[in-house]
């Protein structure tokens, strides 16, 4: 299975932060933000990895991330989203590289405490479609939300003002080589950006999404209020996530 980290858009939520750098190259406790995502997908075992990034500071990422030593690999892909043409433009981006085998894609801000490899080992066996990660929120309007029938999702919906459930749809989203064929298909939104919402609904609509529910904390790191809440999450868990083993082979360096 192939590993996408999204990183591309302008950040202009976290404006004037963002003025000068990308968003996941901002700070999150100890480490830049898309330390965190990268580690989820290595954890798990995926490891051939594509970073999408874009904006004025792409080079930083090369500069900072290198080729992965400090996550274990021996070679990580990158390539350039144009302006800001929302998630599942810039996942478009990965048709090549993923090249018709399953992918799971994780937003660039998405932190979490645990581990995504049972999830990712569930659908390394699932035999098409896709899967999600369920998270239950107080503020399900942020997110997508996900109406659930019985042991099957329905539909999502995109940042709803009456939420149907408090179960916000995560930024860890796995695919199989279909997924690409959907995007192509999409519309922009209201907010002029394609959206994974609607590829996600796409699969619910073809009855082949599974879900399962991520265990321990979930956050982004999007706003203000996240960013803060992100680095705080980590401190109080650190040495637990801080210190991964992930990471563990590159301390002081
Ligand atoms: C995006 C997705 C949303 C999802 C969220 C998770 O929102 O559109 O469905 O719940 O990521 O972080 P955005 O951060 O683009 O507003």
């Amino acid at each position: 299975m192939k590993g996408v980290v999204l990183a591309g858009g302008t950040g202009s939520r976290l404006y004037p932060l963002t003025k000068i750098t990308n968003k996941h190259l901002l700070p999150i406790f100890d480490k830049p933000m898309i330390y965190y995502p990268i580690q989820t997908l290595v954890e798990a075992g995926i490891t051939d990895l594509l970073i999408v990034t874009g904006g004025r500071n792409s080079g930083d990422f090369l500069r900072l991330l290198a080729n992965g030593k400090q996550f274990g690999l021996k070679h990580i892909n990158y390539t350039y989203q144009e302006g800001e043409g929302g998630i599942a433009e810039a996942l478009g981006l990965a048709e090549h590289f993923v090249d018709g085998d399953k992918v799971c894609v994780i937003l660039g801000d998405n932190i979490i405490e645990g581990s995504i490899r049972s999830a990712v080992e569930d659908f390394r066996r699932q035999e098409k479609g896709a899967k999600i990660l369920l998270k239950e929120v107080h503020d399900a309007e942020r997110f997508g939300v996900a109406e659930i029938a019985g042991d099957s999702i329905v539909g999502i919906e995109e940042k709803p003002k009456s939420p149907k459930s408090n179960l916000a749809v995560t930024g860890i989203y796995m695919y199989d080589g279909s997924v690409f064929d959907k995007t192509r298909t999409l519309k922009p939104s209201a907010r002029g950006e394609l959206e994974i919402t609607d590829v996600n609904n796409a699969y619910i609509g073809e009855g082949s999404m599974s879900f399962n529910y991520l265990e321990g904390w979930w956050t982004d790191a999007g706003t203000f209020d996240s960013l803060l809440r992100a680095a705080n999450l980590v401190r109080d868990t650190h040495p637990k996530h801080g210190r991964s083993p992930v990471l563990a082979e590159v301390e002081g360096e």
